[in-house]
């Protein structure tokens, strides 16, 4: 019998990396001085997270961190992106520092370098301290201004070791799902404030660029955004003009203000105006962007829902245990477009995984073949992607280890590594050893 192997290996200098965000593998909210973020808040008011879970002690990553850089060496990745707890390091979103919170970070990048990975810092994946947060957040104005603050002051104290930063993740969750679904923290409920947040966040990120170019011109500054291609459900028209303004919504109103230095037209149609000064701001230059890739949106005409007119429809279709659909064409098609319409950017891919059940085990171990199938059908996409001159120079998989999944708690697993939430005793799942040797060979092979 004769077999076709597909051999998809990647450029020399590719990026192989994981990802994780604070208050999702940290646990010790409240410990060395720690304030309390808004996810500690939300969690722990009832009601709000699948089963009542909280992130007080999530994966305890902040005293087993080096177990974990350990398991990221043995596993060969060569960057790890993380994210800053901005009340770890200032308690009150301002003010004094605490340096016990920016010892933990100190140690962690140094245990990653000496470990030969490198560390991409993330300045906010969605913690904001609660004291901020009391002051109205992402609706106060100010917020823009403390936001530099704060990252000039991370910038200074590991600004001599980690080159790599990422401004945001995923700004448009914090917008629209922790104020206009209310979802996620602050769990807020109204557009006029979503559009204000969505707005103080492009201005934030504007300034916290040019905040680090002025700290360390040797830094490389980017920021992630999570894209998904949105597809009509028909060939109808009026189901062609629901995916267009949600792509307006969920994509663009995020990306075309810092490519273009405007946003989409449905902005203007639901009251948001800026000035010219703020897009000046917004349109700072980026040393790369970040794309988080996970799934399609398929789109209905939907005439009750003021914003868009448009609803998301689920089709039958592979589903990850999320529900999200799996669709890794997508990742070609998202990467694509940005090449073609927004002046072929350097990119990473800074998320893509799947969470699933994790019930076949062997030998005490997760045989996670679904999982492994997932990655390496998106990771040959982005193959494709680079063969057709899309600038993408790394692909980092969500997650290293079973972590807190927001509103979902402990009940979706994303790891290549399962964490036992009893013991917090880590077991590398089958996907781990296979992710390994991606690496190892710098590509993937079919079948
Ligand atoms: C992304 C988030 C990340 C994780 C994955 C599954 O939207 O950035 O924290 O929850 O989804």
């Amino acid at each position: 019998m004769s077999e076709t192997v597909s051999r998809f290996i990647f450029p020399r200098e590719f990026v192989w990396g994981v990802a994780t965000s604070a208050y999702q593998i940290e646990g010790a909210w409240n410990a060395d001085g720690k304030g309390e973020s808004i996810w500690d808040r939300f969690s722990h008011t009832p009601g709000n997270i699948m089963n009542g879970d909280t992130g007080d002690i999530a994966c305890d990553h902040y005293h087993r961190y080096a177990e974990d850089v350990a398991l990221m060496k043995e596993l060969g990745v060569q960057a790890y992106r993380f994210s800053i707890s901005w009340p770890r390091v200032l308690p009150n979103g301002k003010g004094d520092a605490n340096r016990a919170g920016f010892k933990f970070y100190r140690c962690l990048v140094d245990e990653l370098l000496e470990s030969g990975i490198e560390p991409w810092v993330c300045l906010h994946h969605w913690d904001l301290p609660q004291t901020l947060q009391d002051a109205g957040g992402w609706v106060n104005p100010n917020i823009v201004n403390y936001f530099a603050d704060y990252a000039r002051l991370v910038a200074n104290e590991l600004g001599d070791r980690v080159k790599r930063w990422v401004i945001f993740n995923e700004p448009r969750c914090i917008a629209w799902l922790g104020h206009l679904t209310g979802i996620h923290a602050p769990g807020m409920k109204n557009l006029k404030s979503a559009l204000k947040v969505s707005h103080h966040l492009e201005l934030a990120q504007g300034k916290a660029i040019q905040t680090l170019r002025e700290v360390n011109q040797g830094l490389q500054i980017g920021t992630v955004v999570d894209l998904n291609v949105v597809h009509p459900i028909s060939d109808d028209e009026k189901d062609r003009e629901a995916a267009s303004k949600l792509d307006e919504l969920w994509n663009r109103w995020f990306i075309d203000p810092i490519f273009k230095g405007e946003y989409p037209p449905l902005a203007e149609k639901v009251g948001l105006k800026p000035d010219q000064d703020d897009m000046d701001l917004i349109k700072q230059p980026l040393d790369f962007l970040g794309v988080n890739y996970y799934t399609r949106l398929l789109a209905t005409n939907d005439p009750s829902n003021p914003l868009t007119r448009a609803k998301v429809v689920q089709k039958k279709t592979p589903t990850t245990e999320k529900g999200w659909e799996i669709y890794s064409n997508g990742l070609y098609e998202i990467l694509m477009r940005l090449r073609t319409d927004y002046g072929n950017p350097t990119l990473y891919v800074t998320e893509n995984g799947a969470a699933f059940e994790d019930n076949i085990i062997k030998d005490g171990k997760v045989q996670d073949d679904d999982r492994m199938a997932f990655l390496r059908d998106h990771i040959a996409q982005a193959y494709r992607a680079i063969k057709e001159g899309v600038r993408l120079n790394g692909y980092f998989v969500w997650t290293i280890i079973d972590n807190f999944e927001w509103a979902e708690g402990y009940s979706q697993r994303f790891g290549l590594v399962q964490t036992n939430y009893q013991s917090l005793k880590r077991t590398p799942k089958k996907s781990f050893y296979w992710y390994k040797q991606v690496i190892a060979n710098n590509g993937v092979s079919f079948p």
